[in-house]
């Protein structure tokens, strides 16, 4: 939203300026800001912080809102096409904006394409299924790669330089620099600008240091947190959020799939749509829908090629 911060009310150019050397350049990253960490960035106390909070919250109306406000504000929702019509029937429309949408799969299984292409896919019109808005990738494994996105985009007909500089890459080294780039966003990126946030993947490094199960509820905390802050920022820039998940073996499991989504009921119960991903027949992929509150089950096929991902060619 517009309007900067000496508009709350009782911030004055002092106050204004702690708040935006702590990284909260608009009001809506205050409103959604935790108290916490708005007091540990700043230095301001308890009191002030708490009411830079309220007044923003006020303005922003993110908290507290009627049905037929959360009405309004859910017909913002917009959806943005995967390349793929099966895909985007499966998804109700495509990737949808003010949720979490999470892709799960073993290595290979196509979740990374399915990134890139959106990377490109958000960037186009409405009238070609995009959100006519930059991405943001955030890197965990060092997977990102310009050069395969620029063939995408070269394919799909579009300029891939211009695509390319709308793609903001964070690498995220370990967990907390991870949730770190993803609380700083906002006072680095031009949000208004943005539509699309990847992580990919959420899981990898909160897996890779918390070993053991004398760790397991440090990591489920942290990871809830880092969920959570996800969900506001897709609610506050109405974002489409992507998430990727990997697979863990699932030793319960002796009939259908021996895998599971790793995470645990943290990831199941922040994200919104859990699509998982598969590989099929002849390098085909298949997605399904595993959780959702408002897509039916089912399954789609798609495949991936120098266009990122599409349709399987109709067969001949
Ligand atoms: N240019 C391309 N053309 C066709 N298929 C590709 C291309 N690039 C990658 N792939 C396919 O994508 C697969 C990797 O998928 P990826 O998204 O990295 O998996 P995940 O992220 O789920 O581990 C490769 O095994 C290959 O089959
Ligand atoms: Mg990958």
């Amino acid at each position: 939203m517009a309007g900067s911060l000496e508009d709350i009310p009782g911030v004055g150019p002092s106050t204004a300026k702690k708040l935006r050397d702590g990284g909260y350049i608009d009001i809506v990253s205050i409103a959604v800001a935790p108290i916490a960490e708005l007091m540990e960035r700043t230095g301001l106390g308890l009191e002030t912080a708490s009411r830079v909070i309220r007044e923003a919250r006020e303005m922003t109306k993110i908290d507290i809102i009627s049905a037929k406000e959360l009405y309004e504000r859910r017909k913002g929702v917009l959806k943005c096409t995967t390349n793929s019509r099966s895909l985007d029937s499966l998804l109700g429309g495509g990737v949808e904006t003010q949720a979490l949408t999470e892709l799960i799969g073993e290595y290979g299984a196509g979740k990374t394409q399915i990134c890139f292409t959106l990377c490109v896919t958000c960037q186009l019109p409405p009238e070609r299924g995009g959100l006519e808005g930059g991405a943001i990738y955030i890197d965990t494994e060092g997977t990102f790669h310009p050069q395969r996105v620029y063939q995408i985009a070269e394919n799909m007909g579009l300029d891939p330089s211009s695509i390319l500089e709308s793609i903001t890459i964070g690498r995220a080294y370990t967990s907390d620099h991870q949730m770190l780039l993803v609380e700083s966003l906002s006072s680095e990126v031009d949000m208004s600008r943005v539509r699309l946030l990847i992580v990919d993947s959420v899981i990898s490094h909160f897996r890779g240091e918390f070993v053991g199960r004398e760790n397991l509820a440090e990591r489920q905390q942290k990871l809830n947190k880092h969920l959570h802050t996800l969900q506001r920022m897709a609610e506050a820039y109405n974002l489409a959020v992507v998430l990727t998940n990997q697979a863990v073996a699932d030793p319960g499991q002796f009939f259908g799939n021996p895998n599971k989504p790793a995470g645990g009921h943290v990831m199941g119960h922040a994200c919104t749509h859990r699509i998982w991903i598969q590989k099929g027949k002849q390098g085909s992929r298949l997605a399904r829908v595993i959780d959702s509150p408002s897509l039916p089950e089912g399954e789609a096929r798609f495949m991936i090629t120098e266009r990122g991902i599409e349709d399987l060619e109709p067969e001949g």
